[in-house]
C-alpha cells in the first residue's frame, strides 16, 4: 500500500470521512501507530514537553526537530508525514520559511509542513506552496505564541472568532490543504469547518472538525497531567511502572535472568 497523500484527506473532506492524526517523534511509536492504520503522523514540536523534557514548545530548534521526523517517516510505511515548522524558523519572511520547508522535506524526508498564524503567515504558505511544499495551518490556541496569550487558554470566544474564521479563509486561499484548531469553542469550530474546503483537524475545538489530533502520550496515558481536552485510552504510566518494578524485583532477587534468557 502506498502512502496516504494530501489528496486523500481532500476526498475524505468532499465524502465527510472523519479521520484522525497523532503525534510522533520517534521510530518505534511511527511504526506503532503506522500499523495501528493512522493515516496522518505529526512530528509535532510538542516534541518539546513530551520528548525533549522543555517546559513549552518554543525552545525547540530546527536542528532537534530534523533527526525525529527522519525516524518518523523511517518508521512507518503508509503514514502521511507532517513536520512541524518550530518558533523561529518561518517567521521573518517567505525567504526563511521556505528553507526551513526545504530542509525538512529533503532531510527528514516529511511529506508535508506545519506552520501556526493566520492572515500574518499566508505569504510564507504562498511561497512554500508555490516551490512544492504542502502546508498544513494551525490556529486557535497556538502554542508558540502562549508567552502572548497569557496562557493555554481558550481562544476565538465572542467576536474574536470572527477574526479565526477570516484568518483561516485567508490560509485556505493561501493553499493550505488542512487547518488544525486548538483549544477553540464547538461553536466555532462549527462554522469554520462549514465555511472551508479543506479538512479542519481539532484539539480541544468539539465534534465537529473533519478530523481530531491528539498528543500520543496524552492518549495513551503516560501524561502525568493531560490537558482537559484529552482522553486516554490506556493507562501506560501505571503499566511502565508496573513493569520496570517488577524487572527490578527480580534482578534484586535473583532470578532475572532465568533460563530462556541464558547461553550456554
Ligand atoms: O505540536 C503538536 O503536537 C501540535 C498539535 C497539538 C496539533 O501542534
Amino acid at each position: 500500500m502506498a502512502r496516504f497523500t494530501i489528496a486523500d484527506l481532500a476526498a475524505w473532506k468532499k465524502a465527510g470521512k472523519k479521520w484522525p492524526m497523532l503525534t510522533s517523534y520517534d521510530a518505534v511509536t511511527a511504526s506503532v501507530f503506522d500499523e495501528a492504520g493512522i493515516p496522518v503522523l505529526l512530528v509535532g514540536d510538542s516534541a518539546g514537553n513530551n520528548f525533549l523534557g522543555e517546559e513549552n514548545t518554543i525552545p525547540v530548534t530546527v536542528d532537534e526537530l530534523i533527526p525525529l521526523a527522519r525516524a518518523v517517516v523511517r518508521g512507518s510505511k503508509n503514514a502521511l508525514v507532517v513536520a512541524d515548522l518550530p518558533f523561529g524558523s518561518y517567521e521573518v519572511n517567505p525567504e526563511q520559511a521556505l528553507q526551513t520547508g526545504i530542509r525538512f522535506l529533503k532531510e527528514a524526508k516529511a511529506h508535508a509542513v506545519k506552520l501556526e498564524g493566520g492572515v500574518r503567515v499566508t505569504e510564507q504558505i504562498k511561497t512554500l506552496v508555490k516551490h512544492g511544499v504542502p502546508v498544513m495551518g494551525h490556529l486557535g490556541m497556538t502554542p508558540q505564541s502562549v508567552n502572548a496569550f497569557g496562557g493555554f487558554k481558550v481562544q476565538g470566544r465572542n467576536e474574536s472568532g470572527d477574526e479565526i474564521l477570516a484568518d483561516a479563509l485567508a490560509l485556505q486561499e493561501a493553499g493550505c490543504f488542512a487547518i488544525v484548531l486548538e483549544l477553540v469553542p464547538a461553536q466555532l469550530a462549527d462554522r469554520i469547518t462549514a465555511a472551508l474546503k479543506i479538512p479542519t483537524i481539532g484539539i480541544g475545538a468539539g465534534i465537529a472538525c473533519d478530523a481530531q489530533v491528539l498528543v500520543w502520550t496524552d492518549l495513551m496515558g503516560l501524561t502525568e497531567k493531560p490537558p482537559r481536552f484529552a482522553k486516554a485510552y490506556k493507562n501506560l504510566r501505571t503499566e511502565m511502572i508496573d513493569g520496570v518494578r517488577s524487572w527490578m524485583a527480580e534482578v534484586e532477587n535473583g532470578v532475572f535472568p532465568g533460563e530462556a534468557q541464558t547461553f550456554h
